[in-house]
């Protein structure tokens, strides 16, 4: 099946099978290898990307129920003016260790403070809950979002 999807605001038509996962089509197809994949259970969360502004796991939606749609991953969430407040929180608060789930933990901390540019802690953990990641205790992943939303990017430059 033919489809054309927007990614990063990159239109991007593809000749792909319909039972390819939106998560191939990213890493295999486009090269976008932010985008991990991490389970074969739809537990992990590491191949979270915003589709229409929503988080959803790429792992469980097909390429092609994303035909027409726009989807966001890591590798577009620097800014014209520099990194992301999110990019930039995770580095201040130390929010990696070994960076695999950093990429879906970005994206939905992303979608979460376009929503809520002040969440509380318990906020952010509901958001994240969705995301595991198994080095840390998450304690500085949630300090890293609430740095991002103390820190929010200065209007006019965009995303
Ligand atoms: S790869 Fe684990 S939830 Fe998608
Ligand atoms: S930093 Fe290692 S899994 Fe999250």
């Amino acid at each position: 099946m033919q489809i054309t999807v927007t990614v990063n605001g990159e239109k991007y038509t593809r000749d792909v099978e319909p039972r390819l996962l939106l998560v191939h089509l990213l890493r295999n197809e486009l090269g976008l290898t932010g985008t991990h994949w991490g389970c074969d259970t739809s537990n992990c969360g590491v191949c979270t990307v915003t589709l229409d502004g929503v988080p959803v796991k790429s792992c469980t939606v097909l390429a092609v129920m994303a035909d027409g749609k726009s989807v966001g991953t890591v590798e577009g969430l620097e800014r014209s003016d520099g990194l992301d407040p999110v990019q930039q929180g995770f580095i201040q608060c130390h929010g990696l260790q070994c960076g695999f789930c950093t990429p879906g933990m970005m994206i939905t901390a992303r979608a979460l403070l376009d929503k809520n540019p002040d969440p509380s802690e318990s906020e952010i953990r509901e958001a994240i809950s969705g995301q595991l990641c198994r080095c840390t205790g998450y304690e500085n992943i949630v300090r890293s979002v609430r740095w991002a939303a103390e820190h929010p990017a200065k209007e006019g430059a965009d995303a």
